[in-house]
């Protein structure tokens, strides 16, 4: 059916092994620089098949499930429309010369395609046929086929021309096809790129939305909470203004205004303790003895005392320089809480010591206090303390468990701010059913007591 005709190496006896060359030559350069797989195929078709002196040539491609051959390029008779193929011909893997070439990968010469029974005959009479796989990557990427109106036309020769210049051609297909996939590789990367900052674009978005949203919840808690105490005190000071106009004579009149005046100064510590928690408060601090600030908070406050008070008092105690009136209503707002937690009686204890914090006790501090000097006064109680899901909120503002009326949440806030405002710091230790115990630490001025009266004359 086929053989390798054993003539010389000339094709068709027109063309020499030196023009051969040549032609394969070029093709070898000018292949370099031919940017696609349709370039490359109408390339081999008219610049290299043509002018080897094939009267024709047709390429045919391969799909990607190598199931069907479709025509792609042309020269000679069968390329009537310049690089534009009308209605291109669609030959399956299996039919036909090319479709059995393209299914077997093995190039053919057939002498006389009269005599074969696979040629499926065309417009054009035909005799002899030459067809040569296009293998890239173990897949046939085409076909190059020739025809001859003369029997036994092709031989070795054709073979061998045509071989190479389909190797060098799915050479160049391979290279193609490896440049189209770093593109489509780079496409992804810069797409995945995009797509990644994109998300995190949104994420970042949504986390401030998220912020927002929750700023705005506590904002609001915090401003009905407020609205509604303030409202409460105004409700107390005008109905009693009111009651002072109507009737003036005492004892009325002067119940009223002792009410209403109670009502404005809870309102004037409201918004004081509002204030020192966000840290706004205008401190006055001088160099102090705390020592004498418990004594003096303990003799002022004996009205709103419930429980004996035990005083652990250090000698030589560091000076500290603070805002006496904020520090006193701070102890104040920590021996209340202490009270209110011993509804059932316990020892309420007040302690004051020096404290020097080393880089090595920096870990075991909660507070994230600098090394230094310091000194700490503590407020312990055997209440009913504090459980753990409620230790991460008691500094909040309004955070209270007392109840409506009863607490504003606010004392622990403004002890918080406070403290952060004076270089301090405040911890919490606290069992449920055992008691609890807040240790305010308040920078030293000097470790000399002497200096108190030089520092502060
Ligand atoms: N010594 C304590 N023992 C047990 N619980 C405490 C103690 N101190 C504070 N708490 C808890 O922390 C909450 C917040 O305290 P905070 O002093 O800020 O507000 P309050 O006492 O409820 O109201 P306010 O002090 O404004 O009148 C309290 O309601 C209570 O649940
Ligand atoms: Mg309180």
């Amino acid at each position: 059916m086929f053989k390798f005709a054993p003539t010389g190496f000339t094709l068709h006896k027109n063309l020499d092994e030196t023009a051969t060359l040549r032609i394969l030559n070029a093709f070898a350069v000018d292949v370099i620089a031919i940017p696609s797989v349709e370039d490359l195929f109408w390339y081999v078709a008219q610049n290299v098949v043509g002018q080897l002196n094939f009267v024709d040539c047709v390429i045919y491609q391969a799909n990607q499930d190598q199931t069907e051959l479709t025509q792609v390029a042309a020269l000679g008779e069968k390329n009537p429309f310049g690089r534009s193929i009308i209605n291109p011909l669609k030959i399956p893997f299996g039919q036909g010369i090319t479709g059995k070439v393209a299914q077997d990968r093995k190039a053919i010469i057939v002498d006389d395609l009269l005599k074969d029974q696979n040629y499926i005959p065309d417009t054009q009479p035909a005799r002899s046929e030459i067809c040569v796989p296009l293998v890239s990557r173990g897949r046939v990427v085409g076909v190059i086929d020739s025809e001859h109106p003369n029997p036994g036309v092709f031989g070795a020769p054709e073979m061998e021309v045509l071989t190479t210049v389909a190797a060098m051609a799915s050479a160049k297909i391979e290279l193609l096809e490896e440049a189209e996939r770093s593109k489509q590789r780079y496409q992804d990367l810069v797409k995945s790129h995009a797509q990644l900052s994109e998300e995190t674009t949104n994420r970042k978005a949504l986390e401030s939305k998220l912020y927002e949203a929750r700023k705005l919840e506590s904002i609001g808690r915090l401003t009905g909470r407020f609205a509604h105490d303030f409202n409460n005190f105004l409700t107390v000071i005008s109905g009693n203004l009111e009651l002072l106009e109507g009737d003036i004579s005492p004892p009325l009149s002067i119940a009223s205004l002792t009410d209403a005046q109670t009502a404005a100064a809870r309102g004037a510590k409201l918004i004081r303790d509002m204030l020192a928690f966000s840290q706004r408060t205008r401190l006055n601090p001088v160099i102090s003895d705390l020592n004498d600030l418990v004594i003096n908070t303990c003799e002022r406050s004996k009205h709103l005392l419930t429980h004996a008070v035990e005083l652990t008092l250090a000698d030589d105690l560091w000076v500290v320089n603070v805002d006496p009136k904020v520090a006193e209503n701070a102890l104040v707002n920590l021996i209340l809480n202490a009270q209110d937690s011993m509804s059932e009686g316990g020892r309420l204890e007040i302690t004051t010591e020096n404290i020097t914090h080393d880089w090595s006790d920096k870990q075991a501090l909660a507070t994230g206090l600098d090394p230094g000097n310091y000194v700490r006064l503590s407020v312990k109680d055997q209440g009913e303390g504090i459980p753990e899901d409620c230790l991460a909120q008691i500094f909040d503002p309004f955070f209270t468990t007392k109840g409506v009326g009863a607490g504003s949440g606010l004392g622990l806030s403004m002890v918080f701010g406070f403290m952060q405002q004076s270089g301090g710091a405040v911890e919490v230790e606290s069992k449920v059913a055992q008691g609890s115990i807040f240790r305010l630490y308040f920078p030293a001025a000097s470790s000399n007591k002497n200096d108190l009266l030089t520092l502060n004359p």
